[in-house]
């Protein structure tokens, strides 16, 4: 199996004395959802079966590093100017895995200024748009010491890569519209190291897919995902689930190439069912649904059965992710006010869409941030 997919370039041991002494660099990166959940790994974040996920418009991560060349000794990392920031506690480790596959980067200080477009525990995923958008900020920031050009077709699979090992769900996050993570013989190239765009065997009807969240409780997460993957390991139903979730990719991505949205949104459904009759019936599983999740899903499939075409996802948590195409977006706005707001906490939902991916922010250096 291939173990790094970065150039001799990057992974070369380097001269100091020839390195630049400060150099920035700015992303922007989406979360996304998944309509096959990722649920379950192997050693180093490695998938038991493929999932597939949409990535967000509005979601996003942006973040900033300036990396300053040291004599030996590195200063400690600072987020927001934080050197005990609590998103640390996973960034560090991601960093120094980062450091161990690319040398130069342990020449450098890093000083990051991250947000969020979206506000916290809403039920969208802040590891994804954080983690693949410090991916790219770490692959530019090396390919710039050492003077490599890194065109975005190779700089997107390399940063899935890297994104992979800070959050698995992260690596989907790199590529616009649609994407695959995990092997499958459906697709050419897919592989379980990075995820790789499938937008191209989408039917253009999707690209314009609406996801509104709905936030029903903005309570801490009850089970964190890396404690979720794990009861994977010895779930009674794990053999059914890894059949059951490829079964759910063959017939979601024929819906998907046909446009077929009532099929891709009843697989969505399930998926999203499976997941927490997962987490359920999982030894120290938990159940993470509310009431209101309940009532706001059973709304949804009424509403459809009169005629809206509306479904939902849940990621693990409460919140429900309620999917619409783009032409009937006023029609779903008003059930959402009248009828599915008022078991949001404080009314709150948030209209995400489908999604081009990352951007490098540009003019870096100018960011008001870095300015002394
Ligand atoms: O990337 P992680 O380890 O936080 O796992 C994410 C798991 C789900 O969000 C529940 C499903 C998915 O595929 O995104």
């Amino acid at each position: 199996m291939r173990t790094s997919p970065f150039p001799a370039e990057l992974t070369a041991a380097v001269d100091p004395g020839k390195l630049p002494g400060i150099i920035f660099s700015g992303w922007q990166s989406p979360s996304n959802i998944a309509f096959i959940k990722y649920w379950g790994k192997r050693p180093l974040q490695l998938p038991l079966y493929p999932s597939l996920s949409m990535t967000l418009q509005e979601a996003f991560t942006q973040t900033l590093v300036e990396a300053t060349l040291h004599d030996g000794n590195p200063s400690p990392i600072m987020i927001n100017n934080d050197p005990a920031h609590p998103f640390l506690g996973k960034l560090a480790p991601f960093l120094d895995w980062f450091t161990v596959k690319i040398p130069v980067l342990n020449q450098y200080s890093f000083r990051i200024t991250t947000r969020n477009s979206f506000p916290h525990s809403t039920g969208i995923a802040s590891s994804a748009s954080g983690m693949s958008a410090f991916a790219l900020c770490l692959l530019t920031i090396a390919s710039e010491a050492v003077s490599l050009q890194l065109p975005n077709e190779h700089l997107m699979p390399m940063a899935s890569f890297a994104a992979r090992m800070g959050s698995g769900s992260a690596c989907r996050s790199l590529f616009g519209g649609y994407t695959v993570w995990g092997e499958t013989d459906l697709i050419p190239r897919s592989n379980d190291l990075e995820a790789i765009g499938i937008t191209h065997v989408v039917h253009p009807s999707l690209t314009s897919l609406h996801d509104a969240i709905l936030v029903i409780s903005r309570q801490p997460k009850r089970l964190s995902s890396s404690k979720g993957h794990e009861t994977m390991n010895r779930h009674p139903f794990a053999e059914a689930r890894i059949e059951q979730a490829r079964d759910h990719l063959t017939g979601i991505l024929q819906a998907m190439k046909e446009g077929n949205l009532e099929r891709v949104g009843s697989i969505a459904e399930a998926e999203a069912l499976s997941l927490h009759a997962l987490v359920m019936s999982a030894a120290g599983g938990a159940v993470l649904l509310e009431p209101a999740t309940l009532t706001v899903m059973n709304r949804i499939r009424e509403a459809r059965s009169l005629g809206l075409p509306v479904f939902f996802t849940l990621d693990a948590g409460p919140n429900v992710h309620l999917l619409y195409p783009e032409e009937n977006k006023s029609q779903v706005q008003r059930f959402i006010e009248n009828e599915l707001a008022p078991y949001c906490t404080d009314g709150l939902w948030i209209d995400d869409l489908c999604g081009a991916g990352p951007g490098r922010i540009e003019e870096v250096t100018r960011s008001p941030e870095f300015s002394s």
